[in-house]
């Protein structure tokens, strides 16, 4: 394999010394580049787009040819899991996510089999081999699993939810199979990130999009406890390098210090939570990733260039921050404008690392 020649964001998250903060964008291959609109034609589908390597390899390098990004993201999707279990994702225009079958009893949870990643997810792991080959070294490439709750909601309300109506009635009068479903999932999602660590995953990230549905107590039982099963399970050493998790809980912020016992390496942050008493409460236990407001965006470049300044001096100096936005960049951005936002991460965070 080609020498990394960036290895800003591996050192970052390790909380090793940096030139300048590194930065990537949560689903920063997507809608908001026309050129993503035109490979998904060619492909026909979202779906199709995912199966097919060549082309998940090319949307992936998309936002690598127009910006100075310090890593790469595997171009796939969370419930790639689920449809390996059998229960036929398919997208819906305008719509989200939906799938054929739903899981609701403990019969349904019985019968969902654990997907052996390498065969079942061959396709998935194919793009991480090509992506892995394209990029020659220039940045580490980041593979990625939802978290075993996050999965579960979607198939157990068979697609995207507001009240999550069905998951909780699960959660708080059937807890044992809410748990049987989980356990269920914590596995798979290891065997997926670790088969996805062997094709050549240099960095994982487990999305946890949903854990802030929950309260405190339902977060550590139901949420939290499987993602430190799976991280407990990870291969954390491949070629000679660390391979760093970072976990992500959107809407986590109140939970910071227990999420720190979990054992990954960093925690993501989304932009409801001040990184600079993140920082104070983590102290240098992890690495944070954020956490700027996705929408900032749609302001001018002025003001992205202030957005980034006041995080970066929120944070402060030193070691341990990758910078990214606090969720997935909105379809509807301007190019240019996460173009700004790269060049003023790099640019800016200079004398927070002399
Ligand atoms: O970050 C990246 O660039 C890597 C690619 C990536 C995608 N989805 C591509 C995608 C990643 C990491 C994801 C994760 C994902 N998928 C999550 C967790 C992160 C988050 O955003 O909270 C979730 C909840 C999903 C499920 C999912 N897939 C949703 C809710 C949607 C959006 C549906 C819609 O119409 O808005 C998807 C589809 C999806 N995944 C798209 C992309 C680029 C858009 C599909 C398209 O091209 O039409």
């Amino acid at each position: 394999m080609a020498e990394l020649k960036n290895d800003r964001f591996l050192r970052a998250l390790m909380r090793e010394p940096v030139d300048c903060t590194p930065v990537w964008m949560m689903r920063q291959a997507g809608r908001y580049l026309p050129e993503y609109r035109e490979t998904r034609s060619q492909a026909g589908d979202f779906m199709s787009l995912c199966k097919n390597p060549k082309l998940a390899c090319e949307v992936t390098l998309q936002p690598l040819e127009r910006y100075d990004l310090d890593a790469a993201i595997l171009f796939s999707d969370i419930l790639t899991i689920p449809d390996a279990m059998g229960l036929g994702l398919y997208f819906e225009a305008g719509e989200g996510p939906r799938f054929k079958k739903v899981v609701r009893t403990a019969d349904d949870v019985a019968a969902l089999p654990v997907p052996d990643a390498a065969v079942d997810l061959d396709y998935v792991m194919a793009a991480v081999r090509e992506i892995r080959s394209a990029l020659m070294g220039r940045v580490p490439l980041i593979g990625f699993s939802g978290s075993p709750w996050t999965l579960a909601t979607y198939m157990v309300e068979g697609g995207s939810s507001k009240d999550f109506r069905h998951i909780k009635e699960m959660m708080y009068a059937r807890p044992e199979v809410m748990h049987a479903l989980l356990g269920k999932l914590a596995d798979a999602v290891t065997v997926y990130l670790n088969e996805q660590i062997r094709a050549g995953a240099q960095a994982v990230q487990i999305f946890d999009t949903w854990g802030g549905a929950l309260s405190g107590p339902m977060y550590a039982e139901f949420s939290l406890a499987y993602m430190k099963r799976i991280v407990s399970g990870l291969i954390r050493e491949n070629d000679g390098r660390r391979v760093p998790v970072i976990l992500f809980t959107k809407n986590g912020g109140q939970w910071l210090e227990t999420m720190v016992e979990a054992g990954a390496d960093a925690l993501g942050l989304d932009w409801t939570t001040e990184i600079g008493d993140a920082r104070r409460r983590v102290g240098d236990r992890v690495a944070l990733q954020g956490n700027m407001d996705p929408s900032v965006l749609y302001a001018p470049a002025d003001r992205i260039r202030a957005e980034v300044s006041r995080i970066l001096e929120s944070f402060g100096p030193g070691n341990g921050h990758v910078f990214n936005l606090g969720h997935g960049i909105h379809q509807f951005v301007d190019p240019e404008q996460a173009g700004v936002f790269v060049e003023a991460v790099h640019e800016l965070s200079v004398p927070y690392h002399k």
